[in-house]
């Protein structure tokens, strides 16, 4: 599926952007979907927030027991628009299963030298027009630990994504830094980081990941991106899938698990 060339520049930069890799079509029925699963969805009255702003996740027990389930995250800023659906959609959700195990991907894991991937967590990101909030920088890795190191993101433009409406920021090569953080269910409940490396992620040479719609980003797990607000009156939808390798071991205190969900690859 990849040339030797993009297989270099993913092990180079720790990324790498494969555009038209789905066709519009199939972007035009993740959207209608998604769309139509917020619509049917009846928020309660008090909904869960997603924001990366906090030390410490909001890690209520909607979040910490979604890594089975298909649920709804809402902005921060305006708690009746929807930032997200996650985190098992690709395994319970007949369209969102369709998108995620296709020959292709599968084809793409293997490219970049993934051995046995097992599909581990999705995710339905919405970023509206006006109010979409910022992700800020971090590596998938401090969320979705393994030993050793293997979580892999695959990340699909639903939409244009640009600088206006938000798109990804990367640091070519920042994959070959040590992992700084590590967030983990805490033993009294809730969630925490542990701090492994004070010290900041350089923020020069970063650069916008500017996707037209159809676009696969495939992300190293050690990789530190980000995402802009969108302020924007376009709305940058993505889908994300995150997988690891069956062979690597899955700490328990991860903050996602999966009872009695299949481990899955892309076929
Ligand atoms: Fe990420």
């Amino acid at each position: 599926m990849l040339t030797d060339k993009q297989v270099e520049q993913y092990r180079e930069d720790g990324f790498l952007v494969v555009e038209e890799f789905v066709p519009a079509r199939a972007c035009d029925e993740l959207r209608a979907h998604a769309t139509a699963l917020v619509e049917a969805f009846e928020p309660p009255e008090e909904v869960s927030v997603f924001t990366t702003h906090e030390q410490t996740r909001r890690s209520d027990e909607y979040f910490l027991t979604s890594g089975d389930q298909v649920r709804f995250f809402f902005e921060e800023d305006d708690t009746s628009t929807v930032n997200k659906i996650g985190h098992a959609m690709h395994d319970l959700d007949p369209v969102f299963e369709r998108f995620s195990h296709t020959p292709e991907l599968a084809a793409v894991a293997a490219d970049i030298g993934m051995r046995d991937p097992v599909l581990l967590q999705s995710m339905y990101i919405f970023k509206a027009p006006f109010v979409g909030g910022e992700v800020t920088l971090h590596t998938d890795h401090t969320f979705l630990w393994t030993e050793p190191q293997s979580v892999t993101g695959f990340w699909f433009a639903l939409e244009d994504a640009t600088l206006e409406n938000g798109c990804m920021w990367a640091l070519p090569g920042g994959h070959r830094i040590p992992v700084k953080r590590r967030f983990r269910r805490a033993d009294g409940g809730g969630t925490a980081f542990d701090e492994l490396d004070e010290t900041p992620y350089p923020q020069e040479g970063e650069i916008p990941l500017e996707a037209p719609k159809g676009t696969l980003v495939v992300l190293h797990g050690q990789l530190p991106h980000r995402s802009g607000p969108n302020r924007s009156p376009k709305s940058r939808h993505a889908y994300t899938i995150h997988a690891i390798e069956r062979g690597a071991e899955y700490p328990e205190w991860n903050w996602l698990q999966r009872e009695g969900l299949p481990r899955r690859g892309f076929q």
